[in-house]
């Protein structure tokens, strides 16, 4: 609870927020009141008289003065002189009542969510997990760049880009065009980004380190658990860079110390989570303590999937993604932590990754986590103009529309790698919530972008 416009002595302060329970008894009242900022509120003591107007949800002021509690919940309560209703709330029609709560009904009443345990607890470790990825990079010497949203290229050429519409009636037409027809705003289609990494390539090839941190967006068709329409993005480009195992190090080290900020810094969040959320949350966080990521190949994964007595919906290819299936089994049953998957081969993986010299497979990885599947994404970058062309080539691009992206290999190229990191995924990692569209406030998925 941050107590705000707190007077010279501890003894006389005053308090906003909204009530989350009221205990109304014959000589006394007893009222928590949270102002969102942290898991624990204030216990208010009051009046039966002041506590007459307090329901859930009402928005209040109260001053008074804080007192030692006799209570083993909490160590100091509000003894309160003077109450100030800001906001009624209705107390039959409020939608979150003292009880539990299903995720689904939750979703629904989004505009009202993060008034609830979990969301506000979500919204805490959000903020806390910005500021771990944040102190990493920069304790790394990393430049945060901008990318931008609006873009003329397709970094992962999966055909899931939002195209936008780029035809333009002017407010005024005859200022514009005395016509007063639709102009083309842009004179070249454009979309919205599926990732910063292109750009962010261009960055790192004058600024060595740099990082970005943005929404992407992309046309999933399908619903599941861990795919959103939007959602945010650690993208991360290192020039000068030349293992693809020194690049599986650097990410693993971003995981655990982003982990560990928001282990240190909001235990009693985190408490939360593991208390009512997920068994398998402690075991996910332990998986990040002591021994290094598993490390091994697509071909080796290919392997180990097509050797188990699991049955598969998709039978394990050589050659063919991982599907979900795929990725949670090893991830979840026979690593039981997270592994790195390394080597793809360059049919299935997109143009930019850097050819390994059997000339099949890339140098790139998928970083999977119990219970999610892929959490990050990554790869060493083909720096070397004629095998990047010839890339370019065999998928189809169009290779003038990226002459800026092969310029980068003509003029001062060096071998670099970066990666990307799925962020409400990566909540989903640390809070143990299974669907994504429960870490995100506003989550859209297709079909839904309610406001
Ligand atoms: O594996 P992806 O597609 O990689 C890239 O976009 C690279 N250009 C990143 C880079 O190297 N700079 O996406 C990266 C991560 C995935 O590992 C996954 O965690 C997350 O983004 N992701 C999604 N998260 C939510 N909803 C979706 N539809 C997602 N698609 C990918
Ligand atoms: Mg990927």
């Amino acid at each position: 609870m941050c107590i705000v416009n707190t007077t010279s002595t501890d003894a006389d302060i005053e308090i906003h927020g909204w009530v989350k329970s009221v205990r109304v008894q014959k000589n006394v009242s007893f009222a928590e009141i949270n102002d969102g900022l942290s898991f624990r509120g204030i216990q208010a003591i009051l009046t039966k008289e002041q506590a007459k107007e307090l329901t859930t949800g009402t928005s209040v002021k109260l001053r008074g003065r804080l007192v030692e509690s006799i209570g083993s919940e909490q160590n100091r309560e509000l003894q309160v002189d003077q109450v100030e209703i800001l906001g009624k709330c209705d107390a039959a029609t409020y939608p979150l009542q003292k009880k539990h709560h299903s995720f689904d009904y939750l979703r629904e009443i989004s505009h009202l969510r993060p008034r609830s345990n979990t969301f506000s607890a979500l919204a805490r470790v959000r903020n806390c997990a910005i500021t771990g990825f944040e102190n990493f990079f920069q304790k790394n010497e990393f430049l945060r760049v901008h990318t931008p949203i609006l873009t003329a290229s397709d970094c992962e050429g999966g055909s899931k880009v939002f195209k936008i519409s780029t035809s333009h009636q002017p407010v005024r037409p005859t200022a514009c065009n005395s016509s007063g027809n639709n102009l083309e705003y842009f004179d070249k289609p454009v979309y919205l980004t599926v990732s910063g990494q292109l750009h962010a390539e261009i960055m790192a090839s004058s600024l060595s380190r740099v990082y970005t941190f943005g929404p992407v967006f992309r046309a999933e068709e399908s619903v599941t658990s861990r795919h959103l329409a939007e959602f945010w993005m650690h993208e991360a480009e290192i020039a000068f860079l030349t293992q693809l195992a020194d690049l599986l190090e650097f990410t693993e080290e971003c995981i655990r110390s982003t982990t560990t900020h928001i282990l240190e810094s909001l235990s009693t969040d985190i408490d939360f989570f593991r208390k009512w959320i997920d068994a398998h949350l402690i075991s996910r966080l332990e998986s990040l303590n002591g021994a290094q990521f598993t490390r091994m190949t697509y071909t080796e994964a290919i392997n180990i999937l097509s050797n188990s007595k699991r049955k598969f919906e998709f039978t394990p290819k050589y050659g063919t993604t991982l599907k979900s299936e795929h990725e949670k089994f090893l991830a979840n049953e026979h690593c039981r932590a997270p592994v790195f998957i390394t080597d793809y081969p360059k049919s299935i993986k997109p143009f930019y990754m850097r050819m390994n010299n059997d000339g099949e497979t890339v140098a790139c990885f998928d970083l999977l986590v119990p219970k999610i599947g892929e959490l990050v994404g990554g790869s060493l970058r083909e720096e070397r103009y004629e095998q990047l062309e010839s890339q370019m080539i065999e998928k189809g691009l169009n290779v003038d529309e990226y002459q800026w992206y092969l310029d980068l290999r003509k003029y001062g190229s060096v071998p670099h790698g970066g990666f990307g990191i799925g962020f409400d995924r990566y909540l989903q990692f640390v809070t143990g919530i299974d669907n994504i569209r429960d870490v995100v406030a506003f989550p859209r998925a297709v079909g839904q972008c309610r406001f």
